[in-house]
């Protein structure tokens, strides 16, 4: 599968509206929310009022990344608020098998990311149970970051081990995506990209988006 997410974090907060249209009319795939706590993360983004205001306009299913510590708190507030998928880490969340089923009682679609340092290998015993993996490929916590090289071979990793146990989640990178690596992260076996300054900063947002599909 060849999805692209732009993540709204890089959008322009005080027309954010404008931006969703943009995406509405767009080839783009998937709304992706990036929740930063400034606790798992050291920066702080947006949270449920603002997402239960994109919920209004958006016109595609919304991916919320928690990057937050207790995740499993909030997985109701989130899906309340609109949540189509929600994808949390690895690193926050002691009782992973319990949050992903908590996830799917409430009928979303759950997966479990990765921070650059984590190796996939982690995944080998929830892998059958996830919708999703999200593999990071900057440190979280800020977009425009520099993209990590060593992500194609955790991509690679991580299709063998989805082969080898037949298991159908997707592959999802985020971080220091754009229209150079995009090709070759999908060659390597990556289902979804997330982009966030690759298709806000750039002249015409919609073509980033057409080009990053192709
Ligand atoms: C970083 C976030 C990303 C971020 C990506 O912690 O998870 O989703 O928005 O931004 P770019 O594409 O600019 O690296
Ligand atoms: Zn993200």
């Amino acid at each position: 599968m060849k999805l692209i997410a732009p993540s709204l974090l890089s959008a322009d907060f005080l027309h954010l509206e404008n931006d969703i249209e943009m995406v509405n009319r767009s080839e783009a795939d998937w709304f992706h929310c990036d929740v930063m706590d400034g606790r798992f993360v050291p920066n702080i983004s947006f949270g449920i009022p603002v997402i239960q205001a994109i919920k209004k306009k958006v016109q595609k299913p919304l991916d919320v990344h928690l990057m937050i510590v207790e995740p499993d708190k909030y997985f109701e507030a989130f899906a309340q608020a609109g949540a189509d998928i929600i994808t949390f880490h690895f690193e926050a969340c002691a009782h992973i098998h319990r949050a992903v089923q908590k996830i799917k009682t409430l009928g979303l679609k759950a997966g479990v990311v990765l921070n650059p340092h984590t190796p996939v290998a982690v995944l080998e015993d929830i892998l059958g149970d996830l919708d999703l993996v999200l593999l990071m490929s900057v440190n979280p916590g800020f977009g425009g970051q520099k993209f990590i090289e060593r992500t194609y071979e955790k991509i690679r990793k991580l299709r063998l081990m989805m082969d080898e146990q037949n298991a159908s989640a997707l592959i999802e990178v985020d971080g220091g995506v754009n229209t150079q690596n995009a090709k070759a992260l999908f060659e390597a076996g990556a289902d979804v990209l997330v982009a966030g300054n690759a298709v806000f900063k750039s002249e015409n947002p919609m073509e980033t988006i057409h080009q990053l599909k192709q």
